[in-house]
């Protein structure tokens, strides 16, 4: 039997194979909602511009919210002969109301249809992904504030560095965050037109109102161009990027959770909630949350690379590889939603364990930088003798099997006869951090400023 809708031109139904590469219902109806509500929205300014009768119109929308409300409860009955949830939807509303169903698709395709029900679905994504972030952003806010002032050690390379706050490194991932949710509201500022009234491509020959319906569904203007409203899949990348980027914050925080955890670190515990147990090995607790964010960023960033390829060949304007857009968004958004909510979670419940950061803090001659700086200051020597001087002093310290500030003043001035006992008060990590006063540095006082001002931003 040929196709209900095109079936005029078709003498012969599709394989099926055919049938199952095209069909796309089994993962596009988690636009249902979406696609309901453009075509409820293009219904009624099909009658406000005289194109359709009020009670075909009537008929329409209220038939549009049976099918709706069917799809809700789970008993609509989705067809993958019917192929994507445009003509499922269609098909059902023919059921239920009759003829004025075949008057919907005036001046519109399936083409403008789903770009419209696509952004709707993306544009949510946003919202929902702007909540997240704000979500997880106050939860580190309210650890830095906890720990403005608890020293830890700083890395380069994973090598101690200087010794910095707890609350500096819960602002820097704040800053990471708070760059990703402009991201997020730049791409919906940028995403938020609409393609419905472009059509097939070229636009059409019926008096219809793009404005209204663009109103109605909550964009601020029609596309301006329709072949590029029905090529433009640039919306879906922009969160794909936006979200490869977050994703990739998140599995930098949660790599840093994993060392942290860990028995050779112990700067953080993380709460029985946000970890697992071993089947065989009792002691163990894992924290399988952490490793998963920091996975999640595979498939993420993976979708974004498969759209990025999909897009790149294609003539304008609509070709059928669109259609393989949304398994991918969809997969992303989930994991992403799914990583910032178990990170939020994670960092909500976990306990920085002030005296193994204090302790860490000052090992691995993480002063030495201090040491040298005071060499410049109070003994007027240029910065690249006072380094190589104070170098000898940690091969000193390290040959004693000891830390510089329990050096002797003797050892000290063999290796400069201008040091003075005073130096001692630089090396202690307190003084190191509360040193650094710089805007953006480490020193309490700078942390609690950034704290106060993200706050403010985010409310
Ligand atoms: N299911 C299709 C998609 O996801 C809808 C658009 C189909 N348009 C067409 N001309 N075949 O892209």
């Amino acid at each position: 039997t040929s196709n209900a809708m095109w079936g005029g031109r078709f003498a012969d139904g599709p394989d099926a194979i055919m049938e199952a590469i095209n069909a796309s219902i089994g993962f596009d109806q988690r636009m249902a909602a979406q696609d309901i509500a453009g075509s409820r929205a293009h219904a009624a300014m099909l009658e406000a511009t005289g194109i359709l009768e009020a009670s075909d119109v009537k008929a329409i929308r209220e038939g549009l919210l049976t099918v709706l409300s069917e799809i809700e409860t789970g008993s609509f009955q989705f067809s993958t002969a019917l192929e994507d949830i445009h003509m499922n939807v269609e098909a059902r509303l023919k059921e239920i109301i009759g003829e004025p169903a075949g008057r919907l698709h005036t001046g519109r395709s399936r083409n403008d249809q789903v770009a419209t029900d696509f952004k709707l679905w993306v544009r949510d994504q946003l919202d929902a992904c702007e909540t997240g972030l704000l979500a997880l952003i106050r939860a580190l806010l309210a650890q830095a504030e906890a720990g403005a002032d608890w020293v830890m050690p700083g890395f380069t390379h994973l090598q101690t560095a200087q010794p910095v706050t707890w609350g500096h490194h819960m602002m820097a991932y704040v800053e990471m965050f708070g760059r990703d949710l402009s991201r997020v509201r730049d791409a919906r500022a940028r995403m938020n037109t609409s393609p419905l009234g472009a059509a097939a491509l070229a636009g059409t020959s019926f008096p219809i109102d793009r404005h209204m319906t663009a109103e109605a569904l909550g964009f601020d203007a029609p596309a301006a161009n329709s072949l590029d409203a029905v090529s433009d899949r640039d919306f879906a990348l922009e969160f794909l990027g936006t979200a490869s980027i977050c994703a990739m914050h998140l599995s930098r925080f949660a790599e840093e959770l994993v060392i942290w955890s860990s028995a050779q670190f112990r700067f953080v515990t993380l709460s029985d909630r946000f970890s697992t147990g071993s089947s065989i090995m009792p002691q163990k607790k894992n924290p399988d949350a952490a490793e998963l964010i920091r996975a999640k960023v595979g498939r993420i960033f993976g979708a974004n690379t498969a759209l990025m390829m999909v897009m790149k060949g294609l003539p304008l304007a609509y070709s059928k590889d669109m259609q393989e857009d949304k398994e991918q968004v969809f997969d992303a958004a989930d994991n992403l939603m799914l990583a910032l909510a178990a990170m939020q979670g994670m960092v909500s419940d976990m306990t920085a364990n002030r005296e193994s950061l204090a302790a860490a803090a000052g090992a691995g001659f993480s002063t030495a930088t201090d040491l040298a700086d005071w060499l410049v200051r109070v003994a007027g020597l240029p910065f690249r003798d006072a380094h190589h001087i104070t170098g000898s002093l940690v091969a000193l310290a390290e040959k004693k099997g000891c830390d510089l500030p329990d050096l002797s003043l003797e050892d000290m001035q063999s290796a400069h006869t201008g040091i003075t006992r005073d130096v001692f008060d630089v090396l202690g990590v307190e003084n190191s951090v509360n040193s650094r006063t710089s805007y953006g540095g480490t020193a309490p006082d700078q942390v609690r400023h950034q704290i106060a001002r993200w706050k403010e931003i985010t409310g």
